[in-house]
């Protein structure tokens, strides 16, 4: 079979093309042997890339205001292929105790044990961090808010303190999403989104987002991207460019509910504390008001001390609330993290159960009646 060539009909779509490929082909022997040379941009194997997750990454980095993007196939693999790309054994690594678990988890039992020297910071540090840093820190990681206990990070002043010193910084931006906050106009080197949330947006895929401003770093990043067989299939590509074409509307939309919902929860009398940047009563509030344009959809409360078979009644109860780790979409979800996780963790806000919400596009009068239930549920055994 001759390769397939771009058909000379005229077609004009709305939607990218879904372009697979795994192996590209070459017009002639000089340009097989000159492939390398084609990248970070170009095509020479399904593992740099195809042109439907270039697209993807086009409009990820213009949403962040960046100049470059690689795209992985999960959140995770941004985070960690970020990481990789820059760091080695006998470098030091700074770790904000409030980032994504298995991030920690892989600094903790992968890159410490290859000789990298991993240490976890308090997520309010600030500009305190500067005594943190030797002469062999090679990068700062950060997430803000913390997606459990909803940590605020003083983004900017952190970023100021590392470039001083030349210290690369990582933040992970998926609670806010582009249009929320944009870390690369505040000094960061490397923006992280999970696309799995907000920009996919329907709980139907894994890819993540490493946007960035520098030449050099993307050049490595998408060799790293390479190495580590990091590339995303081009359905789940075109399935974040879809759910992006209605971000700002869902995001709005779910920043409003949260809010809304978050607000009256916080005058129930079963809930002890909200745990959520945008009220008032949260530590955090000051800098989320500062740096963020969005409420997000996500927030953890702390009800008031009962048995863990409240805690049970309270997610049984439930009805429209689904029981699931992730969130981000249009499904309103409900996550639970036990006591002995909060008091293990360095630094941790609390010692006591976590209930996290995230809240889709369902209607709010259906989801507040949930929540009253599954309250009246928890105080049965409280
Ligand atoms: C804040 C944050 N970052 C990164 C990730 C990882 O994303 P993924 O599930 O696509 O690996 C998650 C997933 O829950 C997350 O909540």
């Amino acid at each position: 079979m001759k390769p397939i060539t771009t058909p000379n009909e005229p077609y004009r779509s709305l939607s990218p093309p879904v372009m697979r490929g795994s192996t590209v082909v070459f017009d002639n022997f000089q340009d097989f042997a000159n492939r390398k040379t084609r990248q970070p941009d170009g095509y020479s194997y399904g593992i740099t890339g195809t042109p439907t997750a270039r697209e993807l990454e086009r409009r990820i980095a213009a949403l962040e205001h960046g100049k470059h993007c690689v795209v992985t196939p999960s959140g995770q693999a941004a985070l960690m292929g970020c990481v990789m790309g820059f760091v080695r054994g006998g470098d030091h690594l700074l770790v904000s105790a409030a980032c994504y678990g298995a991030l920690k988890t892989y600094a903790r039992n992968y890159l410490a044990r290859m000789g990298v020297d991993v240490e976890f910071y308090r997520p309010d540090i600030g500009a305190d961090i500067e005594p943190l840093i030797k002469p062999n820190t090679r990068m700062i990681c950060m997430e803000s808010p913390g997606t459990v206990t909803m940590e605020m990070l003083d983004v900017p002043a952190i970023a100021a303190v590392a470039r001083r010193h030349g210290v690369l910084t990582m933040v992970d931006n998926t609670w806010a999403s582009p249009l929320g906050f944009r870390p690369l106009e505040h000094g960061v080197d490397f923006c992280v989104e999970a696309a799995t949330k907000f920009l996919g947006g329907h709980s139907d895929l894994l890819v993540g987002a490493i946007s960035m401003n520098d030449r050099g770093h993307y050049e490595v990043l998408r060799e790293t991207q390479s190495i580590m067989g990091l590339q995303v299939s081009p359905d789940d590509a075109f399935l974040v460019m879809r759910g992006m074409e209605t971000l700002e509307v869902r995001l709005a939309a779910q920043s409003d509910a949260t809010l809304d919902i978050a607000r009256w929860l916080a005058g129930q009398a079963l809930v002890r504390e909200l745990l959520y940047p945008p009220l008032e009563s949260d530590p955090g509030h000051a800098l989320w008001k500062r740096d963020m344009r969005t409420n997000g959809c996500l927030f953890s409360m702390i009800l008031q001390p009962a048995s863990e078979r409240a805690h049970h009644a309270f997610f049984d109860a439930l009805a429209h609330f689904s029981i699931g780790a992730s969130w981000g979409g249009t499904h309103s979800l409900a996550a639970y993290y036990p006591a002995p996780l909060q008091a293990d963790r360095l630094y941790a806000r609390t010692d006591q159960p976590v209930i996290r919400l995230s809240i889709g596009l369902e209607n709010r009068e259906l989801l507040r009646e949930d929540l009253r239930g599954a309250l009246e549920a928890y105080g049965k055994h409280a």
